[in-house]
């Protein structure tokens, strides 16, 4: 089948991302614009149009609109994605040779704009749910454990907000904690642009919010975007938008598709009025009254702050998420987040009728096709040190002369790429990292947890076994 023919389809649900649902929760404004002659909206940067970096135009004037309504200095549109922008930041941020401190769940975006900028990324531990194997978000007294064992310079720090799965914590006091060192905090906050929205008291607060100098939204995550939108927000002195600028120039297309700049003034737009508001409230109130129904009804969904991701903890069936999502998907349900012990539903901003008794009774049957299945045991926390950084440098690792070996294989060796399943795009293993025992055991034991998402191969630099130093990191 050819890919037009495929994508006019449009059976089964679609809980997965992007968040506009197919169509059906796109801003009015976009779907009149589709609606009118084939292509009449595919424009160059013209004069009246402009782009993202440009002063004069149409894209400058929204996006200036959209700094406005939002209360910070500068905000710029992007067309590739959150990981274009946060590439864009991370590299206005830190120059080369410099240090930049990430969180382990960072998404792979950041690290691979280390290697472009030449940045060392210092990678700190976060807290872990044993219960489901997935990342927890970290308090204040968590980042001050980090910051007393970091022994190294840094230039800026990144965080994390909210998780895919939509677990979140105040960022105010983590974004405090770090700009008090004087750096500047870049918040990727791709799956938290609602909570910028300022629509709905119970949802955490924004980075925009909680005053992080950087920002990236995801509009297709979060938003009523078309895939590949998005937007990076500045506020405060610490950032100096001629840097961003630069950086951005650099990593962005020469030709932004005029197409998806019209979504992400329109997404932006959609948060501004009386409709797009109540709308997004009135999904947020049917997201927990669903998920309110679906526990009483026995299915096993975790919490979560961001009520429109539902995470189905199948494991606790003894079902992986992988599995269960094997099975769901040819019976017309389409998740979003298959991980080992939970998959995650991104109910976005349609309305979902009868999702309640489908979900139900798909779980239902998912469980008796898998009968004698006791709940997974607890998962182990990754063996890392609170702070590291790789042994190698990440760009020194990535070029050098490498070879494939046998992940069983592989101690002692020095990783010359990312282990990363996707989604949800977070690296388990970066390029420089020495291979120890310990690593080695819990990436095969990964390997169990996540099937064909992880190779039984690594990738490691032909002179590993003459690296003899200690890793730079403390824990
Ligand atoms: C936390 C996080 N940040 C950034 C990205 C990159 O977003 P995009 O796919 O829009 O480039 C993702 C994608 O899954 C993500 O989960």
């Amino acid at each position: 089948m050819t890919l037009v023919s495929l994508l006019r389809r449009g059976r089964g649900r679609n809980l997965f991302l992007p968040a506009h649902g197919r169509g059906a929760a796109l801003p009015e404004a976009l779907r009149q614009l589709l609606r009118s002659r084939a292509g009449i909206w595919d424009l160059p940067e013209l004069p009246t149009v402009g782009g993202p970096l440009e002063p004069e135009g149409a894209v400058a004037d929204s996006q200036a609109d959209a700094a406005a309504a939002m209360g910070v200095k500068r905000c710029w549109f992007g067309v590739n994605g959150a990981t274009g922008l946060l590439q864009a930041a991370l590299l206005a941020i830190g120059r080369p040779g410099e240090a930049v401190l990430l969180p382990r769940n960072v998404h792979r975006s950041l690290i691979q704009a280390c290697l472009l900028g030449d940045l060392t990324p210092v990678l700190y531990d976060i807290p872990f749910h044993t219960d489901r194997g997935q990342p927890a978000p970290m308090d204040a007294s968590w980042l001050q454990r980090v910051l007393r064992d970091l022994d190294t310079p840094v230039a800026a720090a990144v965080l994390v907000h909210p998780t895919y799965q939509g677990y979140a914590r105040d960022p105010e006091p983590l974004i405090r904690l770090l700009q008090g060192r004087g750096w500047p905090v870049l918040v990727d906050e791709a799956h938290g642009s609602h909570f910028a929205a300022g629509v709905d008291p119970l949802l955490p607060s924004s980075a925009v919010t909680a005053g992080a100098d950087l920002v990236v939204h995801s509009l297709q995550k979060s938003a009523a975007g078309l895939a590949q939108t998005g937007v990076l927000w500045l506020q405060g002195g610490r950032v100096d938008p001629a840097a961003l600028e630069r950086s951005l120039g650099w990593l962005q297309t020469s030709s932004p598709s005029a197409l998806l700049l019209a979504s992400c003034e329109t997404a932006l737009a959609e948060w501004g009025t009386p409709r797009g508001r109540r709308r997004l409230q009135d999904r947020l109130n049917e997201a927990r009254g669903l998920k309110e129904q679906l526990c009483r009804q026995g299915l096993p969904l975790l919490d979560t702050q961001d009520p429109l991701r539902l995470v189905l903890h199948s494991g606790s069936a003894g079902i992986s998420g992988v599995e269960a999502d094997a099975w769901l998907l040819p019976r017309g349900l389409v998740a979003e987040l298959p991980e080992p012990a939970t998959l995650t539903f991104c109910l976005g901003l349609a309305r979902h009728r009868g999702l309640a008794a489908a979900l139900h009774s798909s779980w239902r049957r998912l469980i008796q096709a898998h009968p004698g299945r006791v709940p997974q045991p607890a998962f182990e926390p990754p063996p890392l040190p609170l702070v590291a950084s790789p042994l190698l440098p990440i760009g020194q690792a990535w070029r050098a002369a490498s070879r494939c070996v046998p992940l069983a294989e592989a101690e002692g060796g020095i990783a010359a790429e990312l282990l990363c399943p996707y989604p949800p795009g977070i690296p388990l293993l970066i390029p420089g990292e020495r291979l120890d025992r310990d690593r080695i055991q819990w990436l095969l034991r990964q390997r169990r947890l996540w099937g064909e998402q992880l190779p039984a191969s690594v990738r490691i630099t032909d002179n590993s076994g003459s690296m003899t130093q200690t890793p730079s990191s403390r824990g």
